[in-house]
């Protein structure tokens, strides 16, 4: 008697544990590879145009100002293109824009980067 009580109970659990195990295979979330965010690339025109007319501009407009040399001159992307690795450089070692001008936020700086690392896309 005692037996059969226990292989009844058994029964039991093993109905619900199964069929709790049902429900957590459905709870699971699904698709991990639904991330958009690193596929969107950055561009010149879109994300990097604007931030350095706001923070380098005031010196390295069409025409250098405050002591800015003649030939670093960045404003349009041929010439930002060509002059990134050494703008860069220059903004995470903190040597630009010149104290006087307050540092750039950690966001400038890593979507610099991520630009260059997108290939440095115009468009
Ligand atoms: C207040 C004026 C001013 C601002 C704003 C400024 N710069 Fe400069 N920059 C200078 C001066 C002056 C020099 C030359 C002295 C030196 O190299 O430190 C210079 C030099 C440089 C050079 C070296 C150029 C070369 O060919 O040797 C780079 C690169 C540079 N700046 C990048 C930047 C970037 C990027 C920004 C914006 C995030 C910026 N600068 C903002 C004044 C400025």
């Amino acid at each position: 008697m005692k037996l059969l009580s226990y292989t009844i109970i058994s029964a039991f659990l093993l109905i619900s544990c199964s069929g709790d195990s049902e429900n957590d295979l459905q709870d699971v979330p699904s698709g991990t590879d639904n991330n958009p965010v690193s596929e969107v690339k950055l561009t010149f025109e879109k994300d990097i145009s604007a931030l350095i007319e706001g923070r380098c501009s005031k010196c390295h407009g069409t025409t250098p100002r405050f002591g800015a040399p003649a030939s670093a001159v960045f404003v349009t992307f041929d010439q930002v293109n060509a002059n990134a690795d050494k703008m860069f450089a220059r903004m995470s070692n903190g040597t630009m824009p010149p104290s006087s001008e307050g540092p750039l936020s950690a966001s400038f700086v890593t979507t610099f980067e991520q630009w260059i690392n997108d290939g440095k896309l115009e468009k």
